[in-house]
């Protein structure tokens, strides 16, 4: 709103008076908080993935976009990513654990802003969006596809082949039923279990192939997979009142500082300042990319026995697809070498990464296992750690009650909710029609 225009320098005087009193009545935040808060602008694109030649090529996010949607790639034919990862719910499910063909062992995670993450999962057990890919796709609570009914779509849906093979050329003639049965894959990797297992018929087709057949289907998983992150690449929302806020701080511009709602001002100072959340949450996504255990209970009340990250380690190591395997575009870069310098210590033993806090008002439930149905629940749980487990190796607090009052923890949920971002455009959250990008946009 533009004020009318003050005729005399004594109306002038005025005007300022008023200004200031305004500006006093509420308090603005210190300066310590406003330099940290500036620094939890985000960055304008996601950290490129050189493991993934086509991360940035729109082709690819449009082939990507299209199998993300596509129910055909799951063992029911009702399942896609979208499942999980419905636009309409911030690309999360809604649900404690959630349901595919089967019911998963934990909750799904928004895959808004996953391209920014250093690593994939609760328990970080992909180093890359395109390896993380492959998980749900063969997964048997998941989607129970495998790479090979995969290979089999891309070889006979002649637009998925046209545009698979204007990126990657082409896909193996998985039709050829002599050499590609219909359903096969390796099991899944499980520790010390090399031939101690008897495989699963999946797994014996699987072996039971050429290497040669088996080495070109993994390629055309791993490109499915980079189709498919490319499009995830895309999936970064922004605008929400906190970045707004940012912006009138960054500019100084008092008026529209005045906008943010007081209490989400005092929760995102409690936020920074002496709740300490910071410490894990901090940075423009509101995670450290690390791993903690904040003593939840497991949603079934048993005590805990998901391994989390110390496990999450030992499976990327052993994951074919992770940034220093073959399939990867950039075998010796920095995301490889992050691999190489990974320890695991027995404290990484049940914990989970902080995950990001942007849209978090809108990815309810909470926690690894959708443990908290609200906000409100979390901030009970950080105030109060009621019902906790003992946490780590030998039961050390990582975390300690913080007593919040009852306001306080209302402002920090106010804070909280100041994250949503409006939704994705349309042409990002639908099913497109085809694979293939029209030829005048694809020349962008
Ligand atoms: C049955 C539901 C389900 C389906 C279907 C599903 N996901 Fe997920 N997704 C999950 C769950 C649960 C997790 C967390 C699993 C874990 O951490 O062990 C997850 C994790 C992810 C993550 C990691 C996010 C992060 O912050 O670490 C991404 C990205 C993702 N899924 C993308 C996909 C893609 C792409 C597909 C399709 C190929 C897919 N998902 C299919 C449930 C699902
Ligand atoms: C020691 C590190 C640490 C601190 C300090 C911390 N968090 Fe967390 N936070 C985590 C981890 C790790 C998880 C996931 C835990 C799990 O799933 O078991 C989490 C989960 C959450 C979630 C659930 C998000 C989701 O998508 O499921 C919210 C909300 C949250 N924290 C807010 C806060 C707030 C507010 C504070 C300060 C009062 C805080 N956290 C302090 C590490 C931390």
């Amino acid at each position: 709103m533009r004020r009318a225009a003050i005729p005399c320098a004594v109306g002038a005087l005025a005007a300022l008076l008023l200004a200031a009193t305004a500006t006093q009545e509420r308090e603005r935040l210190g300066p310590l908080t406003r330099s940290r808060a500036v620094k939890l602008t985000r960055p304008d694109a996601p950290p490129p993935d050189p493991t993934n030649r086509v991360a940035d090529d729109p082709r690819a996010a449009r082939l990507g976009q299209f199998l993300f949607f596509d129910t055909r790639l799951s063992s029911t034919g009702k399942v896609s990513c979208a499942t999980c990862h419905d636009p309409a719910l911030a690309f999360a499910d809604g649900k404690s654990l959630s349901e595919g063909v089967g019911r998963a062992g934990r909750n799904a995670p928004t895959a808004l802003d996953a391209a920014h993450a250093r690593w994939l999962f609760w328990d970080g057990r992909a180093d890359s969006l395109w390896s993380q890919a492959v998980g749900p796709l063969e997964n048997d609570d998941e989607m129970g596809g495998s790479r090979v009914g995969l290979a089999r779509l891309v070889a006979t849906d002649a637009r998925v082949n046209a545009a698979y093979t204007a990126l990657f050329g082409p896909p193996p003639d998985a039709a050829d039923a002599r050499r590609f049965p219909p359903h096969a894959k390796p099991d899944p990797w499980a520790p010390g279990d090399e031939g101690a297992r008897e495989p699963s018929a999946a797994a014996k087709a699987w072996l039971a192939m050429d290497a040669q057949d088996r080495r070109a289907i993994d390629t055309l998983a791993a490109n499915a997979g980079k189709a498919i992150a490319a499009y995830e690449r895309r999936l970064t929302s922004r605008g929400s009142p906190f970045d707004r806020y940012l912006d009138a701080l960054k500019k100084d511009d008092a008026a529209a500082e005045a906008e943010y709602p007081e209490t989400a001002q005092r929760g995102l100072a409690l936020f920074l300042g002496q709740a300490g959340c910071r410490s894990c949450h901090g940075g423009p996504f509101f995670t450290d990319g690390e791993f903690h255990n904040i003593g939840v209970p497991a949603l079934d009340k048993t005590p805990p026995k998901d391994p989390g990250r110390f496990l999450g380690i030992e499976r990327l190591r052993n994951d074919p697809f992770n940034a220093h395997g073959a399939f990867s575009d950039d075998r010796e870069g920095e995301r490889a070498q992050r691999i190489g310098a990974l320890a695991q210590p027995p404290e990484s033993w049940a914990t989970f990464r902080t995950p990001s806090l942007r849209n978090v008002a809108r990815t309810a439930p909470y926690m690894h296992q959708g443990q908290f149905a609200a906000l409100k629940d979390v901030l009970h749980y950080y105030s109060t750690l009621e019902g906790t487990v003992p946490v780590g190796h030998h039961g050390e607090t990582v975390i300690r009650a913080l007593n919040l009052t009852e306001e306080q923890q209302a402002d920090l949920v106010a804070f909280l909710e100041t994250l949503s971002d409006p939704p994705l455009p349309a042409e990002l959250t639908t099913a497109p029609r085809s694979p293939l990008l029209e030829p005048e946009r694809a020349k962008r």
